[in-house]
């Protein structure tokens, strides 16, 4: 770690809060309502006490809060990183040793906020529901249990572990972003995401635009006098959804969705304009999509390139785990230091299927699962 990264690494030390007529209340440690029970013994437990507190991005001081304070009171060196541009909001960072050079061999990586709405958990006796249970607070809580037992069951091995849980994975990744400051270069990554318990090979990338077509507006019972920008866009659109995009056995296919139309003014006019917003979710690369819309628009429609990110390939786990293809976002391409990586992995318990969503849950089994895959990928790779 270089000397500027050892400055931004500070120790959070909270307030000592002194009330008239009382002797100390707290000794640095935060509100009980940014507390997780002590007796948080199973990671189930662990999870829901990290579930009721509302984390929604922005607001991840409380739950930043009560991990540390939690990870402190079992015996980890916990240092926070507050983000530059709102030092109220941090990261965390817990080791069983200091922190020198590179940094922990093995970052177990995931993120501290959750979308909105807040929704409180229920534990049932085969899953655990409410916001966070899959994304990501049952990574959270699988890989701290995880982390418990290396400690337990091989100390040389704990040693060389990180946790890095970060703020904003959810909006911008402004956490990750800040955590390249540290200028960690671990050998090994893993990323907590709800992958059902497989090794996701590829993460798939994402290009967006638009494709404006230009008409002329004319009455609709004389067309010969006008150009109907809508006619048009379909024709490109078609020309679109038929081509033979990318698709590999192992890495997916290259999919298209057509999002959004507008155009037109009115029935009985031509169009005078009319534009589709795509995206696209990529298995090659941005620019081999964005070349191949260029090609196949030809110049008939304005396109307008917006926001992408490139695919990105993961490790293959240790012999036996399964695998899998996943098309949504994760921090995992802000990681600045991918390239000095043995081996990064994207991997967690509960489904995408479920996550954001009103209905969000985690099955036991998979949460208490994933902790025992977290120990045994730990051990083969740092053996
Ligand atoms: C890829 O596309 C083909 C053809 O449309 C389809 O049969 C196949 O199921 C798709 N593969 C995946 C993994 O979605």
């Amino acid at each position: 770690m270089s000397s500027t990264s050892k400055s931004i690494l500070m120790s959070r030390s909270t307030t000592a809060l002194f009330v008239l007529g009382l002797a100390a209340v707290t000794l640095a440690r935060p509100s009980e309502k940014c507390m997780l029970k002590p007796e948080s013994e199973s990671v189930k437990d662990l999870l829901v006490e990290l579930m009721k507190i509302e984390s929604i991005s922005g607001n991840e001081v409380c739950v930043g809060d009560a991990i540390l304070d939690y990870l402190k009171t079992t015996g980890w060196i916990v240092k926070t990183q507050p983000l530059a541009s709102n030092n109220e909001r941090f990261n965390i960072l817990a080791t069983r040793k200091e922190v020198t050079g590179k940094g922990p061999k093995f970052i177990f990586n995931s993120h501290l906020d959750t979308v909105p709405p807040f929704i409180a958990p229920e534990k049932e006796t085969d899953k655990i529901t409410g916001r966070g249970a899959n994304d990501a607070k049952g990574q959270l809580a699988a890989m701290i249990k995880a982390a418990e037992k290396l400690v337990k069951e091989n100390p040389k091995i704990a040693a060389e572990i990180g946790l890095l849980f970060v703020v904003g994975e959810e909006v911008d990744h402004i956490g990750m972003q800040e955590a390249n400051k540290l200028d960690l270069q671990p050998d090994y990554l893993i990323v907590g995401e709800p992958t059902e318990l497989k090794f996701a090979l590829l993460q798939k990338g994402v290009v967006k635009l638009t494709i404006k077509a230009h008409g002329k507006a004319a009455h609709s019972g004389y067309p010969q006098m006008g150009v109907n920008a809508i006619e048009k866009l379909l024709d490109i659109l078609d020309d679109l959804r038929f081509h033979d995009w990318p698709s590999d056995d192992k890495l997916g296919n290259t999919t298209m969705n057509i999002g959004l139309l507008q155009g037109g003014q009115a029935m009985n006019a031509l169009a005078a304009e009319a534009q589709a917003s795509i995206l696209f979710r990529v298995t090659t690369s941005v620019a081999d999509i964005q070349g191949t819309v260029k090609k196949i628009v030809d110049g008939r429609a304005d396109i307008k390139f917006l926001g992408s990110n490139e695919p990105v390939t993961l490790s293959e786990p240790p012999k036996g785990y399964p695998t899998d293809i996943v098309a949504y976002n994760t921090d995992l391409p802000y990681f600045e230091n991918s390239d000095k990586l043995k081996a990064a992995f994207l991997f967690g318990p509960g489904s995408i299927t479920s996550a954001h969503s009103m209905h969000e849950f985690i099955p036991i089994e998979e949460l208490e699962k994933a902790v025992e895959v977290h120990v045994d990928l730990a051990k083969k790779m740092l053996a």
